[in-house]
């Protein structure tokens, strides 16, 4: 049996942590250690990150997904859902509207909807590039090599494609028509290409132990991603995990925390999902490690349709309504809201001065 103690030394002193390390962490519910380890990972964002939170508008660009992942809405057996697909013009003049309200990243993300070829993803990228002074982020799914290559050299900043779960058994259970392999592959694609990279997890998902929880961190350690998304598990009754149990702020809280302490230079946002199930889960993310929030600029007739899970929040909220909401809510965190990009801390921080 480890000692926690043992493990908390070792945060202290920022040294690498074990599966096992983890694994008995994860497993305590002893709130004093709990506290001790939330200090320390708000401690390593304010020296790293500091205090100014990064915004990232989200524009959810198309709901189409030739996917079945088993806990997502957008799943293609989803028969009740009403699918949407913005026009490349729209998708620039949304682009272009985040970017008036002084947010400086875009986030592009859809289902894997084969109508946005590589080509036309390029075309977009290329329209806002030359149109606004904006980083693009990419969230649309596992594509090959040459297609990450592509959209890259089109201009796209960084990418995110979570892992998802680090347990190759229980990945490969929830994606019938995907490896854990292949999405390994995807991921030291999108580095190779010279993406800034973002992976993450989710939290609570049904068969997912304390061991498995462990694994992701261990993930994350080894890869040192630009970016980490970790959101509890919410269950969708439109999905065969429909009458599973939720993941917990808690655990997720907890694996937030973690995430900065093995990885204390990354961008950790602090999640709609979090926030979706609790009403101040995204201000308790901040306060655990997280630096960056993103707001939801889809436009409103088709954010209702953007359900991946139920419940999410914000949905009533008009994209300019959700920026102000947020932006207040970060100052009353005692916090400042960034002026800049937010690249990743590797290209902002030269290590040769
Ligand atoms: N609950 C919480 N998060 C979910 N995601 C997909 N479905 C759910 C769900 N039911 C997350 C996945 C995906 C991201 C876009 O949303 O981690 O990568
Ligand atoms: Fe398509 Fe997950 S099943 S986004």
């Amino acid at each position: 049996m480890i000692g926690v103690s043992c493990v908390i030394e070792k945060i202290h002193a920022s040294q690498p942590l074990t599966h096992e390390e983890v694994t008995a962490l994860l497993s305590t519910n002893d709130t004093a250690v709990w506290n001790t380890v939330y200090a320390c990972a708000d401690l390593f964002r304010k020296k790293y990150m500091g205090d100014a939170v990064h915004l990232r508008g989200l524009l959810e660009f198309s709901n189409y997904c030739i996917r079945e992942c088993a806990y997502c809405g957008l799943r293609s057996h989803n028969i009740n859902q009403v699918r949407y697909r913005m026009k490349p013009e729209e998708i620039i003049d949304q682009a272009i509207r985040i970017n008036t309200y002084g947010i400086k990243t875009v986030v592009m993300q859809s289902g894997e909807d084969p109508f946005f070829t590589t080509e036309i993803l390029c075309d977009i990228v290329r329209e806002i590039k030359s149109k606004a002074d904006t980083a693009i982020t990419l969230s649309v799914g596992e594509k090959t090599f040459e297609e990450y290559a592509a959209l890259r050299t089109a201009g796209a900043d960084r990418y995110l494609l979570r892992h998802e779960t680090a347990s190759p058994e229980l990945y490969n259970k929830l994606h019938p028509d995907s490896r854990f392999e292949d999405r390994i592959r995807c991921i030291e694609n999108l580095f190779k290409t010279g993406f800034q990279v973002g992976i993450g997890s989710m939290v609570g998902l049904p068969g997912q132990d304390e061991t498995d929880l462990a694994k992701d961190i261990l993930l994350l350690q080894k890869y040192q991603p630009d970016m980490i998304g970790i959101g509890p598990f919410i269950a969708n009754p439109e999905t065969p995990l429909g009458n599973d149990k939720s993941g917990t702020i808690e655990m997720t809280l907890r694996m937030v925390a973690l995430a900065r302490i093995v990885c204390p230079k990354a961008h950790i946002p602090a999640t709609t999902a979090t926030g979706s199930i609790d009403p101040l889960g995204r201000e308790k993310a901040l306060r655990v490690g997280a630096n960056v929030v993103m707001p939801n600029f889809t436009p409103q007739h088709y954010k209702i349709h953007y359900t991946i899970y139920p419940n999410k929040r914000c949905l009533d909220e008009e994209g300019s309504k959700c920026n102000g909401c947020i932006r207040a809510m970060i100052h009353s965190e005692g916090r400042t809201v960034s002026t800049d990009y937010g690249h990743a801390y590797r290209l902002t921080h030269n290590q040769n001065g």
